[in-house]
């Protein structure tokens, strides 16, 4: 039988690459629900347009008017629509409480109303800052350090609390760093490669020691799709398995694959409460029988061609976001 399954913020970064992975699969059709932020893109669907088994629907998470006859209509639900940079948070906390907490909120009671399971992608930031050494497992607590991850923690609490309260079917999973094709330019990878491939100064925060773990965007939601064919109704999976390394480390290796001189590399003042590390134990999503298969050097020359080659898409989408 096919299964229909409803994709909220479809059109961002990682909602539109679990698009074209599930559109792989032959039995499977896809809904879109997605507002179009800045963030989010059509162009990031364009192969799918034609496709009878693709539809994109134009709304907001938080809007139950919107939500409720989407899910209805799904044998289950992602849901990855999210205000999702950090920096922005800082700046202005009351969107990612709207769109990360409150429309969750839509999201869950819409999938409690008709029984419509639901996978909650949710990030390690909710742990808060991580030592030097040692690794998150999914039973720590959650202590986010920004606003929006303290967002991302409390639709991940809700989702939490309609399994237990509601015995509704959710599973969590929480992803490291993720990069690749179609990343907004806002985001580290992509703001390296863009500032190095242009022969700009590639801004690095404070002295580039915070480290992070980056998992290709492939690998990453083929460890969505895996938890949500095989995840325990209830359950939460860090998606970890990338490749750690400094910012400092991070900006180098861009310069190396692309080309470019390091004296570009420019410290800029940094993050405040800029978390160190994350750092996640991935035991429960590897018994699922997921592992990583896209080596950090191949995810890294994968992207910088792709950016080398849409130099237009990072144009246009920098000047959607200012209209
Ligand atoms: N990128 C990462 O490294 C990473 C890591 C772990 C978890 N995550 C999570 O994965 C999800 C996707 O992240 P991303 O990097 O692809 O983000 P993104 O910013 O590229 O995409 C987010 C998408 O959600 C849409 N959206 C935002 N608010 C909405 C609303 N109110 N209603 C409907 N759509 C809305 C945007 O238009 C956009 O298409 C987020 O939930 C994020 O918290 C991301």
């Amino acid at each position: 039988m096919g299964r229909s399954i409803l994709v909220t913020g479809g059109a961002g970064f990682i909602g539109s690459h679990l698009v074209d992975l599930l559109l792989e699969r032959p039995d499977t059709a896809v809904t879109v629900l997605d507002k179009l932020t800045y963030a989010g893109s059509r162009r990031n669907l364009a192969p799918h347009e034609r496709n009878p088994r693709f539809r994109f629907v134009l709304g907001d998470v938080a809007d139950p008017g919107v939500v409720e006859p989407l899910v209805r209509a799904a044998d289950r639900g992602v849901h990855a629509a999210a205000e999702s940079f950090v920096d922005r948070s800082i700046e202005d906390s009351k969107v990612f409480v709207e769109s990360n907490v409150l429309g969750t909120q839509v999201v869950l009671e819409a999938c409690r109303e008709s029984d419509t399971p639901l996978l909650f992608v949710s990030t390690d930031e909710v742990y808060g800052a991580g030592q030097p050494e040692g690794v998150f497992e999914e039973d720590d607590p959650l202590l986010p350090r920004n606003p929006y991850a303290a967002s991302k923690a409390g639709a991940d609490l809700l989702c939490r609390s309609y399994w237990i309260t509601y015995r509704l079917a959710v599973t969590i999973v929480r992803g490291t760093n993720t990069f690749g094709p179609r990343q907004h330019p806002e985001k580290a990878i992509p703001t390296f490669i863009v500032s190095a491939l242009r022969g700009r100064p590639i801004p690095v925060y404070g002295d580039g020691s915070h480290r992070r773990e980056w998992l290709y965007v492939r690998d990453f939601v083929r460890a969505v799709a895996t938890v949500m064919d095989e995840g325990e109704p209830g359950g939460v999976y860090n998606i970890g398995g990338g490749f750690e390394l400094s910012n400092l480390e991070l900006a180098r290796r861009i310069c190396e694959a692309v080309g470019a001189p390091e004296s570009l590399i420019t410290f800029v003042p940094d993050r405040p409460g800029h978390d160190v590390r994350y750092g996640l134990g991935w035991e429960r999503l590897s018994a699922l029988g997921w592992r990583p298969a896209v080596p950090f050097s191949d995810g890294l020359a994968t992207t910088v061609a792709w950016y080398r080659d849409n130099l237009s898409w990072v144009e246009e989408v920098v000047s959607e976001g200012r209209s």
